[in-house]
């Protein structure tokens, strides 16, 4: 899509994209979000445990591509297509892939409109997988967002959700045990990480925006998503959906079962079967 030889920036060397993924990855598990290697990883076992190899795999909510990143490298044959409303982050995330060659597409597409699959290349999918994203939609949007994932599942197809997914019920302990230093971090959420986070976050975006190459992407979104840089979280419920509410919406649409193959603390992976 974009020369990235064509990159100009002050000190005039090209942007680092695969630094700027490592980077995003680094900032979420150092401040809000210390789990998610382990939670991408149980992801990637659902994948490579339930699935016959070689799979085409829909990432939502791919953002600069930490997750398909993982699945590319874990499954030499897979393919993922990667949706995201933002064209920055699939901007970066192009280029940050750009190694995988045809093994990777990003479709730019509002999770909540209606008609967000028309761009997607291919149906008939392996699997949907998710992180830390499907917590923008509401109840009545992830319902919407359930039904077409049905639709674009094969037969037996799975939709794999890692994301903040708290249950009705409290106080219940700690599955992944190996976890529980990170887990006592995340389960406070401190300020102290959350400005951590804001800070980190500032800088990653202003880098950003100082390169020439991104001009246009900017751009892009400034019109289709108006709002300051760095984005700060203007959408989604304000209570997040619970497990249990996820688990009756993908009932409702026909998913056959439900299950969540890994948790800590509030983070869990919730399988739903086609
Ligand atoms: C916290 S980031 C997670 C990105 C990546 N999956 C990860 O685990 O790091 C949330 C992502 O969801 C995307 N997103 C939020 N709402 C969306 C929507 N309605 N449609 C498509 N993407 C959306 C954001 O642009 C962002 O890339």
């Amino acid at each position: 899509m974009r020369d990235p030889g064509s990159i100009s920036r002050k000190d005039s060397r090209p942007t680092d994209f695969e630094r700027l993924l490592r980077e995003w990855d680094s900032i979420f598990l150092q401040t809000v979000d210390p789990t998610r290697s382990r939670r991408m990883e149980a992801i990637l076992d659902v994948l490579g445990s339930r699935l016959q190899q070689p799979i085409r795999v829909l990432d939502l909510g791919t953002g600069p591509g930490p997750l398909a990143d993982r699945m590319l490298a874990r499954f030499p044959g897979g393919r993922v297509v990667g949706v995201d409303s933002d064209p920055v982050l699939l901007q970066v995330c192009e280029q940050a892939r750009s190694r995988y060659g045809n093994r990777v597409s990003l479709v730019l597409a509002d999770l909540k409109s209606e008609s967000w699959s028309t761009g997607l290349p291919t149906e008939g999918f392996d699997a949907a997988v998710s992180s830390l994203a499907l917590h923008w939609l509401d109840e009545s949007e992830l319902r919407s967002l359930y039904r077409e994932l049905l639709r674009l599942l094969r037969p037996g197809g799975l939709l794999v959700n890692g994301d903040r997914l708290p249950s009705d019920r409290t106080k219940e302990a700690p599955r992944d045990r190996t976890a529980s230093s990170d887990g006592r971090r995340q389960a406070s959420q401190e300020p102290a990480s959350v400005a951590a986070f804001r800070l980190e976050w500032k800088r990653w975006w202003s880098g950003l925006e100082r390169d020439s190459s991104m001009r246009s992407a900017f751009r892009e979104r400034k019109v289709r998503m108006p709002g300051p840089i760095p984005p700060r979280r203007t959408t989604g419920p304000r209570v997040p959906v619970t497990v249990e509410s996820h688990k009756r919406g993908m009932r409702a649409v026909g998913f056959r079962e439900t299950a969540v193959t890994w948790r800590n603390h509030d983070f869990r992976v919730l399988v739903g079967t086609n």
